[in-house]
């Protein structure tokens, strides 16, 4: 039997940005934070880099400003940059209050050198500003956040729930807009069970598992970028797909990222060879912004038709190294490769989705009551190239603000009154499974070949050909059988991959992360594609 549930915030994603909402909550409001697997399956905790921000009494908010402007390409919002930035060391004191354990300068250097935590360097930045826990920031700070949930009575951490759709009054067919919670499948019980909100978030991370390769775990399927724009939000530059330029190139794993980090310690990419390439490509070399660094590798490997190149760090102490990197050396060491003594070898893989839905400030989308924040959102601080470490950062702030803006919203809005239950009456259990493994497949082997670090407008049409055959499959089999977990993700994973195909095609020109052969060259006047779905393409 599906079940009904009430919920004055309902949370759907329990990774840096929904869990950081969740917190900043008044403990008298009944919180649901829902995961699709284990509360540890998202993008967060697999984080290696930091978080970057304003701490040094060296660096200022002006100078991350402009590194942030001048990774994005053009496209940057200024005022978004700003607002993330000037908040920077706010959000980092929050983190300290909730018991992240944050790497300090002695810890790291073996000496004390004033300031109490250590800050490294990545890509784009021209300070040390990368606050973090060793090579494993991510796993630190999802692991003290959700300790601090855990001991509020307040939210609720909801596992193996899939959110299928937003309910909205346009969808129950009521006058007005508002979004009213979600239908979410119930993995346990095979239920899609009702969720009613007062506020509804969707903090589900990026689409990156769009792509053959990532860096991403498995649940990065654009989902709330997928239920926002079927719930009628607009969503902006889904062109801007980030590949990080570095992560392992091993049969056995699963694309495991290399930090940039170890670039900002001094580790230098080489050829097969031995020879340095970066500074033919950048006069920042290794730490030029990584749309930079993965086009100039993706060339390399072309011209030269090689696997992969390599990273190597092996002039650095062997101590040094386990220090700073523990994590990566371990990982390497299981795949045979001391890093201490040998190059890794790295490739590019699809990291971070630039774009999504379209929020202010305070993370509100086009559709009131619902919020989104983290990758899932575009608030335009990440222009046309997101800057290493900001992610993280925007995730802080921005679920920080919109806890603010629900607090100060909670005396007008009420709790919706009962919603419909999921209507499963016309579906059956699938019989054809072999169907979604098929088209997951050919969806993410199409997009990496035709979507990918160099694109054409002939790739991009055949792209778009494809995805538009594998739509109406998926919404043939999601209007017959059951709905699973796959079926949801491939549903969403296949719109978003269309959209993205879209602002791609709108965009000729290159710019940040876009590179096309056929428009080599940036336009003068730099464009935000906004794509809406109450706008009719026809
Ligand atoms: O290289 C990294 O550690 C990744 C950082 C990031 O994507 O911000």
């Amino acid at each position: 039997m599906s079940q009904q549930f009430q919920h004055d915030v309902l949370v759907i994603g329990s990774g840096a940005a929904g869990l950081s909402l969740a917190l900043n909550l008044p403990a008298h409001l009944r919180v649901a934070v829902l995961s699709k697997g284990e509360l540890a399956n998202g993008s967060t905790f697999w984080a290696q880099g930091g978080v970057a921000a304003v701490l040094d009494d060296t660096d200022t908010v002006q100078s991350h400003v402009e590194d942030t402007l001048n990774a994005g390409g053009g496209l940057c919002h200024e005022d978004a940059v700003r607002f993330t930035v000037e908040h920077s060391r706010e959000a980092i004191e929050w983190l300290i209050e909730q018991g992240v354990p944050f790497t300090r300068d002695e810890q790291a250097n073996g000496d004390d050198s004033g300031f109490e935590f250590h800050l490294t360097r990545e890509g784009g930045h021209s300070h040390r500003r990368i606050i973090h826990a060793a090579d494993a920031t991510g796993a630190a700070i999802f692991t003290a956040l959700l300790e601090q949930a855990r001991r509020r009575p307040n939210i609720e951490l909801l596992e193996q729930r899939v959110a299928v759709d937003l309910i909205t009054e346009r969808r129950l067919g009521l006058n007005g807009q508002r979004c009213l919670g979600a239908y979410v499948l119930d993995r346990n019980s095979g239920e899609v069970d009702t969720f009613g909100a007062r506020f509804t978030v969707l903090a589900t991370g990026g689409a990156a598992k769009v792509y053959l390769y990532t860096s991403n775990p498995d649940g990065a399927c654009g989902d709330g970028i997928a239920m926002a724009w079927r719930a009628g939000c607009r969503v902006a530059n889904l062109e801007f797909n980030q590949f990080h330029p570095t992560c392992l190139y091993h049969p056995q794993a699963k694309s495991f990222l290399i930090t940039e980090a170890l670039r900002g310690e001094g580790a230098l990419l080489r050829l097969p060879n031995g020879e340095r390439f970066m500074p033919r490509f950048d006069e920042r070399e290794e730490l030029a912004p990584r749309d930079i660094v993965a086009r100039a590798i993706d060339h390399e490997m072309k011209r030269l038709g090689i696997d992969c190149v390599y990273l190597d760090i092996t002039h650095k102490p062997a101590e040094f190294i386990k220090t700073h990197f523990p994590t990566v050396y371990e990982r390497c060491l299981g795949f045979g490769i001391d890093i201490t003594r040998q190059p890794i070898p790295v490739v590019p893989a699809a990291h971070y989705t630039c774009g999504g839905v379209m929020v202010d400030e305070q993370g509100h989308t086009d559709v009131p009551g619902l919020y989104a924040i983290g990758e899932t959102s575009f608030t335009g601080l990440h222009g046309a190239n997101r800057m290493a470490s900001n992610s993280l950062l925007e995730c802080f702030v921005y679920g920080r603000a919109a806890a603010a803006d629900i607090i100060a919203q909670l005396q007008q809005i009420g709790m919706p009154s009962t919603l419909p239950c999921w209507d499963a009456s016309q579906v059956t259990d699938s019989d054809e499974d072999v169907i979604i493994a098929h088209n997951w497949d050919e969806l993410r082997r199409f997009m990496w070949d035709y979507v990918g670090i160099v694109r054409t407008s002939k790739r991009l049409q055949r792209a778009a050909h494809r995805v538009r055959m594998l739509l109406d499959e998926i919404d043939e089999f999601y209007s017959n059988y059951k709905v699973s977990r796959d079926l949801i993700e491939l549903r969403n994973l296949a719109l978003v991959a269309e959209l993205m195909i879209r602002s791609a095609m709108q965009r000729k020109e290159s710019r940040g992360l876009h590179y096309t052969l056929d428009y080599p060259q940036p336009l003068s006047d730099a464009r935000d594609t906004v794509l809406d779905p109450t706008v009719s393409r026809h």
